[in-house]
């Protein structure tokens, strides 16, 4: 094969399950005891803004305790290692990514560690609770919600996304169900340009079936064994 391909990877949820972070499609229908469309829309943030809040506060909590697992750690080794182009696209809200040193990470669901204020549109690094409305540092309203594109929003970054998509020659899906679009959309979007397409996740999901190759078993595993024979394949 030749050297300095592009390759984009989509990861999901089940990238940093292992970093006990819980996965959103869970058996019962219910993320962490919520309807989804309780707590991850406009609508619900405007009905109860409290509740919201407070939901978006335990997760950020969530995501300081939790640590990077063996698949962030490969995924940044790959980063820093690949000569071709690369681009880590997550629809995942936690920094994990970046904490084991990747550095081309594209969050397009918004981030659980910003703050986005809503009078003056300004985005603030955020560790701290937000049900207090305390003040945007910027401007000084009480306007601050979690960073987070909700269902009904629209993801961010997708231009560069899909431009990326256009160029790949490799696509990999890392620990998504491909039940939310337009993520679930992207392997068939990279077949369209000629890509190879490679699915790692725990089991079958709702988009197996458009994958050239489909890898069943936990990210931990698979996805440093993914990064080794593609970094042995390069030299
Ligand atoms: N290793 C690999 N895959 C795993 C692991 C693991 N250790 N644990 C779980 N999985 C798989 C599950 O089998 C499932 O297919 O990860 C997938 C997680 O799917 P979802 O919970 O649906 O998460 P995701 O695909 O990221 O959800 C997409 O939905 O609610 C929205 O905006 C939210 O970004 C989220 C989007």
């Amino acid at each position: 094969m030749a050297a300095h391909r592009n390759i984009v990877i989509l990861t999901g949820a089940g990238i940093s399950a292992e970093s006990g972070l819980r996965t959103f499609r869970a058996a019962d229908g219910l993320w962490e005891d919520h309807r989804v469309e309780d707590v991850a829309t406009p609508q619900a943030f405007r009905r109860d803004p409290d509740l919201v809040q407070r939901f978006y506060d335990v997760r950020r909590a969530n995501i300081l305790a939790a640590q990077p697992n063996p698949a962030h750690d490969a995924l940044a080794r790959l980063d820093r290692e690949w000569r071709g182009e690369l681009l880590i696209v997550t629809q995942n809200i936690d920094d994990l990514h970046e904490r084991a040193g990747a550095r081309r990470v594209l969050h397009m669901h918004g981030e659980g560690l910003s703050a986005w204020c809503t009078a003056c549109d300004a985005r603030h690094p955020w560790t701290g609770i937000l049900r207090d409305e305390p003040p945007c540092p910027a401007c000084g309203a009480a306007a601050l919600r979690p960073d987070i594109v909700w269902f009904g929003e629209m993801p961010y970054r997708m231009d560069e996304t899909f431009a990326a998509l256009a160029r790949a020659d490799v696509f990999v899906s890392i620990g998504t169900s491909g039940a939310v679009y337009p993520a679930a959309g992207f392997v068939q979007e990279a077949t369209s340009h000629g890509a190879a397409t490679l699915e790692l996740n725990l089991e079958r999901s709702q988009g197996s079936r458009w994958f050239d190759e489909t890898r069943l078993g936990p990210a931990s595993e698979l996805v440093p064994e993914w990064v080794e024979e593609l970094l042995q394949r390069e030299d």
